[in-house]
């Protein structure tokens, strides 16, 4: 493996250089692939050339994500590159390794462009990549004799990852044999199952809120099922299915009041306290963009009035932070308890609608006057 060192500032790039001594290469540390291309991995034959290359790299905007930080590692004299991969392949309800011995080319563009060049083959989830199958992924992927018995175990190894951390994804682009004939994995990605973080303490501390969107995180924060969209009309709803199809309305809506569009996904689920409807406004309302709330939802098991309670106690936490109109279409289990609590609530920025449709017309309305 290749020693590296995490650092912020030009300054510790040229420490870290000097201490791992020889050739290094300044890489920049952001969630997204193609770095390379976009000027974020140089190759430095000093501390200084280090430090200069640190400075070009620290601030550099890579497809939206702004460099703040970048590894030192040390540089690798490369004979030949390769492709690894494995990952979950959910139209097959199994896990598939790609593979391929020409690396150095995008694996998208050699997958279009000369697919017979890229391995793809089915791991069983239970046997899992042992030596025997790891040869057999190599002879595949045209790697030569001389060469499998030694890239065999790098497989095993990164199967080991795989499965050991529940990721849905390793992929090692390039791994490399070296001009002193060793492998290396030069360049990793993964994605872990967030669903199996309860078996992986140590997981949460590789996250990077920062890089997250503020509102997502401060969603995630409060556990609710939060996804930012580009729009106006900020929705909130119980059950994933009457979210989406909420989302649908709004936007269909939005074509008769100039194009207002769904600003987001957020489904509180089962239980509509007021802290969770608390919660939820509060995210919404932290939008910008948003001009109108439509709450929509479906009293079941917590019924129309404990959603009503919800919703009037919420607007009481929030005070003057709840600054835009509300429309509340509220249906099934107590409905008529629940509008009635919001009837005599009459708050101000509280317009009841009697249907979904009616409710997405008068949000979208609402959102295109706000504009
Ligand atoms: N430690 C190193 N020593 C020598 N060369 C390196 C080193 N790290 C990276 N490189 C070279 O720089 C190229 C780009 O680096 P890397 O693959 O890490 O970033 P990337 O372009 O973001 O890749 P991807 O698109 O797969 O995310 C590599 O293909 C390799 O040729
Ligand atoms: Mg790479």
């Amino acid at each position: 493996m290749l020693p590296g060192i995490i650092a912020d500032t030009p300054e510790e790039v040229k420490a870290a250089a000097e201490k791992l001594g020889g050739v290094t290469v300044v890489k920049a540390q952001v969630k997204v692939g193609g770095r390379g291309k976009a000027g974020g991995v140089k190759v430095a034959k000093d501390p200084e050339a280090a430090e200069e290359a640190a400075k070009a790299i620290l601030g550099l905007d890579i497809k939206g994500h702004v460099v703040k930080r970048v590894m030192v590692a040390g540089g690798a004299r490369i004979a030949q590159e390769f492709y690894f991969s494995v990952l979950l392949d959910r139209a097959n309800r199994s896990y598939l390794s790609l593979t391929s011995y020409e690396g150095g080319m995008e694996i998208e563009q050699l997958a279009v462009e000369r697919p017979e060049a890229l391995a793809r083959i089915e791991v069983d989830p239970i046997a899992g990549i042992d030596l025997d199958t790891a040869k057999q992924i190599a002879l595949d992927a045209k790697f030569p004799e001389e060469l499998i018995e030694k890239v065999a175990p790098v497989f095993v190894k990164l199967w080991e990852v795989y499965k050991g951390e529940d990721a849905t994804l390793v992929e090692v682009n390039p791994l490399v044999l070296t001009e002193e004939g060793e492998i290396i994995a030069l360049d990793g990605k993964v994605s872990l199952d967030e669903n199996a973080g309860f078996r992986h303490p140590g997981h949460e501390a590789l996250e990077d809120a920062e890089a997250a969107d503020p509102l997502e995180a401060k969603a995630k924060k409060n556990d609710l099922n939060y996804v930012k969209l580009d729009g106006e009309v900020g929705i909130i709803g119980n059950g994933a299915g009457l979210v989406m199809s909420t989302l649908d309305v709004v936007a269909y809506a939005g074509e008769n009041h100039g194009g207002v569009k769904p600003a987001n996904f957020l489904d509180i689920g089962g239980g509509a306290s007021a802290e969770v409807m608390a919660n939820g406004l509060d995210v919404i309302l932290g939008d910008e963009q948003v001009k109108s709330v439509f709450v929509n939802v479906f009293g079941g098991i917590t019924a129309c009035d404990a959603v009503a309670n919800g919703i009037v106690a919420a607007l009481g936490i929030l005070g003057d932070a709840a600054s835009k109109p509300l429309v509340v279409r509220l249906d099934g289990n107590r409905v008529e308890e629940g509008r009635a609590i919001l009837r005599e609530a009459a708050h101000p920025l509280v317009t009841l609608a009697a249907s979904m449709d009616e409710g997405a017309d008068k949000a979208a309305e609402l959102a295109a006057a706000a504009k």
